[in-house]
């Protein structure tokens, strides 16, 4: 069973400064949410109560959204504005919060590595808040990735097709394909030039991960940028074992991105606010 959920939430987000000068990348809301909580709630809709949150400095609001603001809750009980907080009131009493700090920023391997202590020896998921993944009236992207594994008990990481000029962007993966939407992997590269890329099928940021992880990212050294990356752990993974690359159904919004940011808005204003 998977009852944990990582976030690694330590970054800077320089691609929205100056908005993210005092605020959180994983506060900017899309309409009037907080990235981070459609992250929580697609865990949560997949099963995973037990949320755990790398941050940094400059975080706490974090925190602070998965609490009880008793002065504004005050403020508004009895008026019709009380039913914003509804959605988010719930999520505090169906999940619990753990937190840790990343002090140096070395990469995305090393914050998963950072929350070890708060995952401990199980299987657990991650969740790239700025990957906003939606797949309405079918099951969420995590819950789809959970349910796989109940079959296969691997590591998975969420791919997607992207334009070839984009590879850059993204780990990529290689594989021998086992069935229609599901690979095996046997190469992973984290950001290749196009002409380097072993395919176009890109990492998305959601991976299920067996706790042997821990283990190979402490003997990872830095790679691309500099950085520990999660990718480079997860093809040792690959070679001494099986991962998988799942083809998941839904959309995906880069709000990474102001691009794809800006679509991610438009989209959940039209479907989701009322
Ligand atoms: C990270 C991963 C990358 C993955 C991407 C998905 O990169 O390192 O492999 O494709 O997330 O969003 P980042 O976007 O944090 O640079």
């Amino acid at each position: 069973m998977i009852r944990k959920c990582l976030f690694p939430a330590a970054g800077y987000g320089t691609r929205f400064l100056p908005a993210t000068k005092a605020m959180p990348k994983e506060m900017l809301p899309v309409v009037n949410k907080p990235l981070i909580q459609y992250g929580v709630e697609e865990a949560r809709d997949a099963g995973l109560t037990q949320i755990a949150i790398v941050t940094g400095r400059g975080k706490r609001a974090l925190e602070d959204h998965f609490d009880i603001s008793y002065e504004l809750e005050h403020q508004i009980k009895g008026t019709d504005k009380e039913r914003f907080l509804d959605e988010t009131r719930e999520l505090i009493d169906q999940c619990s919060f753990a937190y840790t700090r990343q002090v140096e920023m070395k990469g995305l391997g090393h914050a998963i590595l950072t929350g070890q202590p708060l995952i401990g020896d199980e299987p657990f998921a991650v969740v790239l808040a700025d990957d906003l993944c939606l797949n309405p009236g079918g099951d969420p992207v995590l819950l789809q990735m959970v349910n796989l594994y109940k079959q296969f008990r691997c590591s998975i990481v969420a791919i997607q097709e992207v334009p070839r000029e984009e590879t850059s962007r993204y780990g990529v993966i290689a594989g021998e394909m086992i069935r229609d939407d599901i690979y095996r992997v046997n190469t992973m590269v984290e950001k290749p030039k196009p002409e380097d890329a072993p395919s176009n099928l890109a990492i998305i940021g959601r991976y299920i991960l067996t706790p042997d992880i821990f283990e190979l990212i402490a003997q990872t050294e830095p790679g691309k940028g500099g950085e520990i990356q999660i990718t480079d752990a997860l093809m040792k993974q690959a070679q001494r074992g099986c991962v998988l690359a799942y083809k998941f159904k839904g959309r995906r919004f880069d709000c990474g991105s102001a691009e794809g940011y800006v679509e991610a808005t438009n989209y959940c204003f039209e479907n989701f606010y009322n």
